[in-house]
């Protein structure tokens, strides 16, 4: 494929993903992440905003070192500090680079930087130089360059192209532009610019008006080559551009593009799910590609055709992008090997013996209450397992419920809080709210309940319930997310998960927010 012929996809699933309220991801999560996307050959992988806080910065780290086959960036705002930062977390990585960004709009300038557009240019280009002597793998952002003006980007744009930026990306960083008059900024700076061809345009749209994708693609046509998008179309606000959007469009109408990308799109399902449950951001059944029902045909008329000539109502394959058959995978005498190998062919990858024998003891369990294991409940339960692993200030030890019609429900509970193991009973509305109001008996967390919502894991009542609730504590927000195959039991497993991570401290730095 030659240059021109190739779109770059640059995933910010764990920098701009994590931006989301609440998406909050440990380091361990983060390279299981990033493998998983080297795993679909994404090209770029954004690990993070290592001046952000010490956290950040080894988990950009750990990432550099994990990953081999995609680059690994990191991103930095056009200070020294930041830089040098970045440089040094992605010292070990076996190709790295630098992406450094600062605000060209005029409302921006005047009233977050409060700085003259020359000191803006100026300091962009002492910012790439100051990069270059990292790599030579240099993106630059104009941010907010979607209300910007045009003489101005391609001020700046020249500038840092002669100052050595390899890739210039345009954010529409508040989601306002639309499709055509996108497009029609990305073509004229690439006419305009007379240095253009020395750097890959790239783009970085928003979903604030939901047309983060549409923008995206209507930039590649007018000659950008790199999108930088997230899994499930996570990030700030209302998410960036989703990746399984975007691969799969410029795939599917190849008619229209006379560009493609080289990702393995069989990854995209399995990598979608492990950002959900590594997040606690559930996707929404109707989700383009990646949702439940994206590829299921409820109405007579389209399972008559589809049954006929499966392209009568399906543009894709559900196999290309990595949707199987739910397949009974194992059950109650599958041994470890078995485990480990099915697990390998899902792209899990343990670690530890210890860690795989922790998993092997759930599965048994599992297999004890459910008959038939599909390899979703295998995705679950190893999500399960790395939840324990992360944080545990509250363990759950045990969990007794009386519901009967007519009665208030009743919850007894025991929980293990910081190596003490404490007791309450509570009685709620509901089976559900008693257990809640039984764990606040013990924990005490002052945090308010936002959010509660459960799913079948396969199909069938001896199926998991995947349950998943929005904690806010003091403004911050954070998920949690269960399974089992008692609801209840889902439930209180996925408030304590949510309340372990409101008892992790959060101390940093946000990239587009404060200092400059
Ligand atoms: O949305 C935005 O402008 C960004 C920049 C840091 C590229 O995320
Ligand atoms: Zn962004």
């Amino acid at each position: 494929m030659s240059s021109g012929d190739k779109l770059i996809i640059f995933d910010t699933t764990l920098r701009d993903g994590e931006q989301s309220p609440g998406a909050s991801m440990t380091k361990d999560e983060k390279v299981r992440i990033a493998k998983a996307l080297e795993r679909m050959r994404v090209d770029i992988i954004e690990a993070g905003f290592p001046i952000a806080s010490p956290g950040d910065f080894e988990s950009v780290q750990a990432v550099a070192e994990a990953v081999k086959d995609s680059t690994v960036c990191g991103l930095a705002r056009a200070l020294e500090k930041d830089i040098n930062r970045a440089g040094e977390a992605l010292k070990n990585a076996n190709s790295s680079r630098i992406h450094t960004f600062i605000a060209t709009s005029p409302i921006h300038m005047k009233m977050k930087l409060r700085m003259e557009p020359d000191m803006v240019l100026e300091q962009a280009v002492a910012a790439v130089k100051m990069a270059r002597k990292f790599t030579d793998n240099v993106e630059f952002s104009p941010e907010d360059a979607g209300r910007s003006e045009t003489d101005f980007l391609c001020r700046v744009i020249e500038a840092v192209i002669k100052a050595g930026a390899t890739t210039i990306n345009i954010p529409d960083t508040v989601g306002y532009n639309l499709p055509n008059q996108f497009g029609d900024l990305i073509g004229t700076l690439i006419h305009r610019i007379p240095n253009s061809d020395k750097a890959v345009f790239s783009v970085h749209c928003h979903n604030d008006l939901g047309l983060a994708v549409a923008n995206s693609l209507s930039a590649v046509l007018n000659g950008a080559r790199q999108v930088e998008c997230t899994i499930n179309g996570l990030g700030e606000r209302a998410g960036n551009a989703s990746l399984e959007e975007v691969v799969m469009a410029v795939r599917t109408r190849q008619d229209l593009f006379t560009c493609d990308t080289t990702l393995d799109t069989t990854q995209i399902v399995p990598c979608s799910r492990l950002v959900s449950g590594i997040t606690g951001f559930p996707v929404q059944p109707n989700k383009a590609i990646v949702g439940a029902n994206a590829f299921a045909h409820e109405s007579g008329i389209h399972q008559d055709g589809v049954l006929k000539s499966r392209e009568t109502y399906e543009i894709m394959r559900a196999q290309d992008v990595g949707w199987k058959e739910n397949r009974i995978v194992l059950g109650k005498h599958s041994g470890r090997n078995a485990l480990k190998t099915r697990l390998e062919d899902l792209g899990i990858d343990l670690g530890s013996e210890e860690e795989l024998n922790d998993a092997f003891a759930r599965f048994k369990d599992l297999a004890d209450k459910k008959h038939e294991i599909f390899d979703e409940d295998l995705q679950a339960l190893v999500a399960d397992t790395n939840k324990m692993a992360i944080n545990e200030h509250v363990k759950l030890v045990r969990l007794k419920v009386c519901s009967e019609t007519g009665e208030i429900p009743e919850a007894d509970i025991v929980i293990n809080l910081n190596g003490e193991e404490c007791s309450a009973t509570a009685k709620g509305s509901g089976p559900v709210d008693a257990a809640y109001k039984a764990i606040e008996q013990v924990v005490k967390s002052n945090t308010e309940l936002q959010l509660y919502s459960v799913n079948n894991i396969t199909s069938g009542t001896d199926s998991q319930g995947e349950v998943t609730v929005r904690l806010s504590h003091n403004g911050r927000i954070v998920h949690g997310q269960g399974a089992d195959t008692d609801i209840v039991v889902a439930s209180a497993k996925a408030y304590i998960n949510a309340l372990n991570k409101v008892m992790l401290p959060e101390d940093r730095e946000h990239p587009q927010l404060g200092d400059v």
